[in-house]
């Protein structure tokens, strides 16, 4: 029981803008109405007629005599305000606003929109909509839409920003005798989201898996929170469509070149185990595929077939998909050699050959379920001329019924002469897909599901008590106050130390006789570099000397980058020379931040160095919610990794250390949302410790 239990099962349904003329989207809801069984009542309200489809209609909602739990506006968007405030003194706590022209027409439908969730909030109503189709819950049952036709009864929620997507796939998942628990259209999510839904979905004992199609998030931050919370319950698969903006933001530093437009939604969707579907084909196949079949207990397939093509199609399949193909027993393998004819392929994929009968597929299939290495089963038929597809699914849903914990799916190839097969495996609830590739994707998806559940849920976010939050302050204020927005080397290097972050010695120099007092407090050999938050890409413009070992050498890097960059890049500002201590190589990576406008800061990780944009080795996660086990699954993720865990006879490099670089790296960012990007960039990885060298931190 969550939030909306009411929502879909309310009392009494008021409909504003109800019709006696067929045709109008009034007329509609209210035969949608009736003829959905809804149990409660039904007020149709109307100024003119006193009766709608033989229901009494009344001229207001403040007429209605009962109380009202939903209230359902089809009226014009000029009214819709009114009408809201009307529903709100009655005392109606759910709202579907139907109507259009609200904020996807430009500013004033914008406006306008602002109004009508200020009357919902001033009256403390819960609002869908506006700009949509409605909502149904096959099991109160109630259809609140302008939908042709009312879903039929099952097990999958189904959340669309879409209305014309809804109208569509209810149209069709009826012609396929696929079945829903709920169905909302989101329209401009004006007050509820797909948060709320799908958080209610979650809690709903008639849910079994929960169906997105969405376009945007309404609020990334409480999207992580409640999502992360739903699918330890329930399988979460969204169809994102669109890209976000982060792409479309500037990207200044390596890592938000790196992070794209999309990645943040794949991220946060990883983060908090959603499983994304990349088309609305695979969208439904895999909410099928969970609403049918157990969770496997591991990635073994085997494939039983009549054709080496699809077979062959299917283990490629297996293989791209990060599943593997089952090893039988010796005993399976044994077996399989007694009872099939000597041509039949024995291994995975067992092929049953092209005159393969029922009693074979049979025979086959019983053996590779009852094998211990076997997760799932895929059956694969093409209609040869002997082939006996009614047969074969018989004993198919015969052997599921035997191994209900073993995912059994069918790819039956062919159209015609399948049908009644392929209504067969329906009718028992086994998928099954005209093709295997949709077949393994599925199982794929069911595999991976099962791992992200029993990951155990390291929720704990990584807290440092020892950051000194004021320091980082002070260096910002006098950032801003000297009208910039790019930190200087020294001031990054500050602020790192400040979180505990350890940063290679760095002080700024404005003459060569102060580099050479610089150079003399941290030992030789030392590193020059210009400090110009103008210059991003110092190397680039002769502004790095490396490797000084004397003060004659410091005072000639200092004199020859200055005059490197007064000709290549006269007008811009120098604040001085970086005198930096020249650190033991270790191994180089990047560490950075960029932020996502909806999901807040995207950490990074991976491959350092000035090859970072073209060998791409990095990977992200979010900062919020990041755990520890998160940040060691980042860096395992790269190819860093194995040199990270010493390559060719080298030491390993000093994993906790790493890891705590990261960890405060993300408190950095969160505390200071002023932070825009962070490129750490390399960091050096040591036996022992690490050491952040080229800090570059720019705020706005
Ligand atoms: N209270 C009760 N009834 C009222 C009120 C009121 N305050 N004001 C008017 N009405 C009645 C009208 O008299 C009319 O009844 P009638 O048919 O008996 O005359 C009824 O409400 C509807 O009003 P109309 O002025 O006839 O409006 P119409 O039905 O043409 O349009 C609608 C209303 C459908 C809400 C329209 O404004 C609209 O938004 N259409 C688009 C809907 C849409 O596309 N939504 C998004 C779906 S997503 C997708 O893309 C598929």
């Amino acid at each position: 029981m969550g939030e909306l239990t009411n929502f879909y099962n309310p009392t009494a349904v008021a409909i504003v803008g109800a019709s006696k003329k067929p045709g109008k989207v009034g007329n509609s809801i209210v035969k949608n109405m009736i003829e959905s069984g809804y149990p409660g009542k039904i007020y149709p309200v109307n100024p003119k007629d006193s009766e709608i489809e033989g229901l009494k209609a009344y001229p207001s909602v403040t007429a209605i005599p009962g109380p009202v739990e939903l209230a359902v506006l089809s009226v014009p968007a000029a009214k819709v305000v009114e009408a809201a405030r009307e529903c709100g003194e009655k005392g109606i706590p759910y709202l579907v606003v139907i109507t259009a022209g609200f904020k996807e027409i430009g500013k004033e439908g914008l406006d306008l929109e602002k109004e009508l969730v200020a009357t919902c909030r001033r009256y403390g109503m819960r609002m869908l909509g506006p700009n949509c189709v409605g909502m149904a819950d096959t099991h109160t049952p109630i259809n609140a839409s302008f939908t042709r036709n009312s879903p039929l009864k099952g097990d999958i929620a189904f959340l669309s920003q879409s209305g014309a997507t809804l109208i569509a796939i209810l149209d069709w998942s009826r012609s396929v005798g696929l079945g829903f628990s709920k169905m909302v259209s989101l329209g401009n999510k004006g007050d509820l989201s797909e948060i709320e839904f799908i958080a209610e979905a979650a809690a709903d004992p008639y849910t079994r898996v929960i169906a997105c199609y969405l376009e945007d998030v309404a609020d990334g931050a409480r999207f992580l929170d409640v999502v992360r919370e739903a699918t330890r319950k329930k399988p979460v698969i969204i169809l994102k469509s669109g890209t976000s903006q982060a792409g479309a933001q500037a990207a200044s530093s390596h890592t938000g070149a790196l992070a794209g437009s999309d990645l943040a939604y794949d991220t946060a969707f990883r983060q908090c185990g959603v499983i994304r579907a990349r088309s609305l084909t695979e969208l439904f196949e895999l909410a099928i595929a969970f609403s049918r079949c157990p969770v496997p207990a591991g990635k073994r397939v085997a494939i039983v077939t009549n054709s080496g093509g699809p077979g062959i199609v299917a283990t490629d399949n297996v293989e791209a998909r990060g599943l593997t193909m089952a090893r039988f027993t010796r005993e399976t393998i044994d077996e399989l050699r007694a009872g099939l004819p000597a041509e039949a392929a024995l291994y995975n994929p067992v092929d049953v050959l092209g005159d393969g009968k029922a009693d074979r597929y049979r025979f086959a299939m019983e053996k590779v379920l009852a094998d211990p290495n076997v997760d799932s089963m895929v059956v694969l038929m093409c209609p040869t001329a002997v082939a006996q597809p009614v047969e074969t699914t018989r004993a198919v849903v015969e052997l599921q019924k035997q191994y209900p914990g073993k995912p059994i799916l069918g790819g039956y190839l062919g159209g015609e002469s399948m049908a009644e097969a392929v209504q067969l495996m329906a009718e028992a609830g086994i998928p099954c897909f005209t093709f295997p590739e949709p077949a393994i994707a599925a199982i794929s998806g069911l595999v991976n599901y099962g791992q992200f559940r029993e990951m155990p849920g390291d929720g704990n976010e990584l807290s440092y008590p020892d950051v000194d939050k004021r320091a980082v302050k002070a260096i910002f204020y006098d950032v801003i106050r000297d009208n910039r927005l790019v930190l200087l080397g020294s001031e990054a290097a500050a602020v790192a130390r400040a979180y505990g972050i350890s940063a290679a010695p760095v002080s700024l120099a404005t003459t060569p006789d102060e580099a050479v007092e610089e150079a003399q407090k941290m030992g030789y050999p030392v590193v020059l570099k210009v400090a110009s938050p103008k210059i991003l890409h110092k190397t680039d413009v002769g502004g790095v000397k490396v490797g000084l070992d004397s003060p004659e050498a410091v005072r000639r890097a200092f004199v020859e980058i200055m005059e490197n960059v007064n000709l290549l890049l006269p007008e811009a500002v120098v604040y001085g020379i970086e005198v930096q201590k020249m650190m033991p190589k270790g191994t180089e990576l990047i560490i950075g931040m960029t932020r996502d406008v909806q999901f807040g800061p995207m950490i990074a990780c991976g491959l350092g160095g000035i090859y970072v944009n073209l060998l791409k080795d990095v990977s992200f996660r979010l900062a919020r919610g990041l755990t520890r086990r998160e940040i060691e699954n980042m860096l395992a993720e790269t190819k860093a990794y194995t040199l990270l865990r010493g390559y060719r006879g080298e030491k390993p490099a000093d994993l906790p250390a790493l890891v705590d670089a990261i960890g405060r790296t993300a408190r950095l960012v969160l505390d200071f949302p002023e932070i825009n990007e962070i490129d750490i960039n390399p960091v050096f990885a040591y036996n022992q410790g690490l050491s952040a060298l080229d800090i570059k931190i720019t705020i706005s």
